[in-house]
């Protein structure tokens, strides 16, 4: 699942294509039409549907839309990876510790909308990324795998954004392994 650019969804569909993560990325869904992320599973040849929330009555309906297409895909687990919609009981219930995602901050700190804007603003000088899985409160489920990434003398939020990202794309492809793992999906 992808909204914005999608560097974290190539990041896993290349830790498949070369065998540090043995699963296969059998879909991706994007909400947001001709976004990064469906540029890149075009290139990557990765089937991509789009589903605009603009055209949903409610979260839930775009959810339920959601967990037709995964059970269609007939996915084992699903990544939100950039995804930036808050998902409803529906979706999180279909996928009970099969849900993960990531959130550019040292969790607990910064839930929400932009935490490296909110670590930027608190002043801190270490901040990161969480991979979780996901729960209904928000960036709150139970955590997978956390990089710290220092906030450097004159950063500026895309400098920022920057090096937080280098660690999500490392951190993410660890996180699925060891859900699925946990899962008893991959052994060995
Ligand atoms: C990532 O930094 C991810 O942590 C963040 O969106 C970015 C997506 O980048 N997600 C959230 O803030 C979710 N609350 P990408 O499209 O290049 O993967």
């Amino acid at each position: 699942m992808a909204s914005g650019s999608g560097s974290n969804f190539e990041a896993v569909a290349i830790a498949c294509r070369e065998g540090q993560l043995a699963a296969e990325v059998a879909l991706l869904v994007v909400n947001n039409v001709g976004c990064g992320a469906s540029q890149r599973a075009g290139r990557l040849g990765i089937p991509c549907q789009l589903h605009d929330h603009r055209g949903f009555s409610s979260r839930e309906a775009l959810d339920q839309a959601l967990i037709a297409s995964f059970r269609t895909a007939e996915v084992d687990l699903v990544v939100m990876a950039g995804w930036m919609r808050i998902v409803t009981p529906a979706l999180i219930g279909a996928f009970p510790g099969r849900l993960v995602n990531i959130h550019p901050s040292l969790l607990p700190s910064f839930r929400g909308m932009d935490a490296v804007g909110q670590a930027l603003a608190a002043g801190v000088t270490l901040t990161g990324c969480t991979a979780h899985l996901v729960s209904e409160e928000v960036d709150a489920g139970q955590i997978l795998v956390q990089a710290a990434v220092p906030v450097l003398e004159g950063d500026d939020h895309a400098s920022l954004s920057a090096r937080i990202h280098s660690q999500e794309h490392r951190i993410l492809p660890l996180a699925v392994d060891l859900a699925a793992r946990r899962l008893g999906l991959l052994q060995g």
